[in-house]
């Protein structure tokens, strides 16, 4: 399936895999701080989410892993930094799974490598239902409370629009495709000891989806991994703390070997 994508810059190539549920317009300030580091960034939209229309009544995150993968065969790109946030990273893991020769390095922002304990997936079961009643609502009350940090709400309420904004565009069907994707997903922990790329991972110090004790079992399970923790942020830490999430990125991408 063709995906829609943007593409900027030249150089070794960076993708970015964005989160539920939103597009790639999440990634516009990392994809100018990696441009300006001469690297080409590759930001497509996973099935249902911002340009992307096509979407089936589930959408497996193995399913969103090969559209990426047959895209990176249209652009002819044999070997990239791949990574994600949140969902982009459930993709990652598949990613990896499927492909781990396409990776010259990894990245994983506010992720996991578990699957959905029973509990969570009932949550999202019953925010199908909210969003079956009240649609793109139930997103902005049901969900993104709990996604951006307290210093977040209180300190930039631009951005709190911002995702209002972007989360009221999403289509409904394609977020509860999404949720039933995430509900199923498989558990990755198992790969974890494999991973033979330089791998960085970034979290929010107030992440309460993907919190920090999660990210430093990934990190000790990942060998070589490093951990960056942003201050004042929360499970969307590269729109909270612009600056300190690029920094950490562009400074790991400048040292990893493409060949
Ligand atoms: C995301 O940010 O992509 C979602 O919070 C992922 C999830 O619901 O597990």
């Amino acid at each position: 399936m063709k995906i829609p994508f943007q593409e900027t810059g030249t150089g070794n190539a960076v993708v970015l895999l964005h989160a539920f549920p939103l597009s790639r317009k999440m990634w516009q300030s990392q994809i100018e701080a990696l441009g300006a580091a001469s690297f080409h960034v590759i930001t497509p939209d996973l099935r249902g989410f911002g340009e992307n229309h096509n979407f089936a009544d589930i959408n497996t995150m193995e399913d969103l892993a090969k559209d990426v993968a047959e895209l990176l065969e249209t652009l002819k790109i044999e070997r990239a930094i791949i990574g994600g946030l949140s969902m982009g990273g459930y993709v990652t893991f598949n990613f990896y799974r499927l492909f781990p020769e396409k990776f010259a390095g990894l990245l994983l922002f506010d992720t996991s490598s578990a699957a959905d304990t029973e509990e969570k997936r009932e949550s999202r079961f019953d925010l199908i239902d909210e969003i079956e009643k009240s649609g793109a609502q139930a997103l902005i009350e049901g969900m993104l409370p709990n996604l951006i940090c307290d210093w977040t709400k209180e300190n930039n309420t631009n951005l709190v629009e911002k995702l209002k904004a972007m989360f009221a565009e999403v289509n409904p069907q394609a977020a509860i495709a999404a949720l039933r994707g995430m509900a199923e997903r498989q558990d990755h922990t198992n790969i974890l000891k494999d991973v033979n790329v330089p791998t960085l991972l970034i979290f929010g110090d107030h992440d309460k989806v993907t919190n920090l004790e999660i990210a430093e079992k990934m990190k000790s399970a990942i060998p070589g991994a490093a951990l960056t923790k942003i201050k004042n942020a929360g499970h969307y830490s590269n729109f909270e703390q612009p600056e300190a999430f690029n920094d950490a990125l562009v400074s790991f991408v400048k040292l990893v070997d493409y060949k």
